[in-house]
């Protein structure tokens, strides 16, 4: 059985699926890996680094002999073509963006598993590469936002007189937001953060961080761990709670989503308007429609000098890492879909992470 993996889209996306560490443990279960010539060479990785693997100078002849491909983003059409009957193709395959793509393959018999889709499992966790990927990108959110930020976080109390350390305010605390109230905190920032789920005012505190509640809510957490929209009412109490906040944050992280809906508005043009001069709001939501007003993918729009930055893949700002704890996550998935025993991979449809993750056509 051949893994494979190609390039990605260079202008899009610099991570790859495999790494020299995970091409040797899939190497180990007793498959074969074929990547494409210079593979990772973008990331300063040579091919000679990679052991065991056959590098081609084609894409589509590598596709052609891989029984599963290996990917970060959807492959283009141009790929798709390439595929073998019974394949499989593993990424994060945004299946509504990419539906049509997704239903080519799937006539031509290519098993489509998306990660995006893993359930919260203790099991799946090793795979989950919503929680790889958003804990780099809370930590990134702080990192820019404090490179755009003209003051210093920390509290600094010197000869010249004292610094008084930042405030950051973090939407949403769920893997991104954690992290970010985490990184915020060992800088020196001062944190506080607020989440539409009971379960997230503990983790806030025990990251040092103040939680805000918005007065008689409800807990609005899904079975599942996930938020659930909120109500009018609720909208309104934590717009007036947020806007007394906003005035008084240095820095905004918004990280707030709600699963296969546009990301809630949170942080409204009042809410700016009243904020100092120099703030920053960093929107790691702006892909799926923005928690702020005004945020636009890459780009930073200044309004009564709030800078607010939303930008399209955070990932690509620390992509060594974040390929390689994707290619951990990818590895994890085939190490789960590959039967020793039956020298194959095996899609066992009993198997929840595989069932959950497998794309079924759609019209
Ligand atoms: P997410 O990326 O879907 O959303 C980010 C955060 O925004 C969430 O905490 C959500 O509650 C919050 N949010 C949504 N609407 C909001 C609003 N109007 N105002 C304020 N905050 C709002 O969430 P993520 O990070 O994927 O986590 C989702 C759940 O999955 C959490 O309960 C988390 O603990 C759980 N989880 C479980 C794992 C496991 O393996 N057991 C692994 C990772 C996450």
């Amino acid at each position: 059985m051949i893994v494979g993996s190609v390039k990605e889209d260079a202008s899009l996306d610099k991570r790859i699926s495999i790494t020299p560490e995970t091409a040797q443990s899939i190497s180990n279960l007793g498959l074969k890996i074929f990547l494409e010539k210079r593979y990772a060479e973008h990331l300063g990785i040579p091919d000679e680094n990679y052991k065991n693997v056959n590098f081609f100078d084609n894409p589509h002849e590598l596709i052609k002999n891989s029984n599963l491909l290996a990917q970060i983003n959807c492959p283009s059409t141009k790929l798709i073509e390439s595929f073998k009957e019974n394949s499989i193709l593993l990424g994060i395959l945004n299946s509504d963006k990419n539906n049509e793509s997704l239903n080519n393959l799937l006539k031509k018999k290519v098993n489509i598993f998306s990660l995006e889709l893993l359930p919260r499992i203790t099991r799946a966790q090793s795979m989950d590469v919503l929680s790889s990927q958003a804990n780099l990108a809370g930590y990134r959110a702080v990192i820019e936002s404090i490179y755009e930020f003209e003051k210093a976080i920390p509290m600094m109390m010197t000869a010249a007189g004292t610094v008084p350390a930042a405030k950051v305010l973090v939407i949403g605390a769920g893997v991104a937001g954690l992290q970010a109230i985490a990184t915020a905190k060992r800088l020196g920032a001062i944190v506080s953060a607020t989440d539409v789920r009971a379960a997230s005012k503990e983790q806030v505190e025990s990251l040092g961080g103040k939680f805000l509640t918005v007065e008689g809510s409800e807990n609005l957490e899904t079975k599942g761990g996930y938020a659930k929209e909120a109500g009018e009412d609720f909208k309104i109490k934590q717009a007036q709670m947020l806007e007394k906040a906003a005035l008084n944050s240095d820095i905004i992280i918004c990280t707030a989503l709600i699963p296969g809906k546009p990301a809630p508005r949170i942080i409204s043009e009042k809410m700016i308007d009243g904020m100092k001069q120099g703030s920053i709001i960093f929107d790691l939501a702006v892909t799926q429609g923005g928690n702020s007003a005004y945020s636009e993918t890459n780009k930073i729009v200044v309004k009564k000098g709030v800078k607010i930055i939303g930008m399209s893949n955070v990932m690509n700002k620390l992509p060594v890492t974040a390929s390689s704890l994707y290619a951990k996550n990818i590895f994890s998935f085939i190490r789960n879909l590959y039967s020793k025993e039956k020298k194959q991979f095996f899609i066992n449809i009993e198997d929840e992470i595989i069932k959950d993750t497998l794309i079924k056509e759609k019209n």
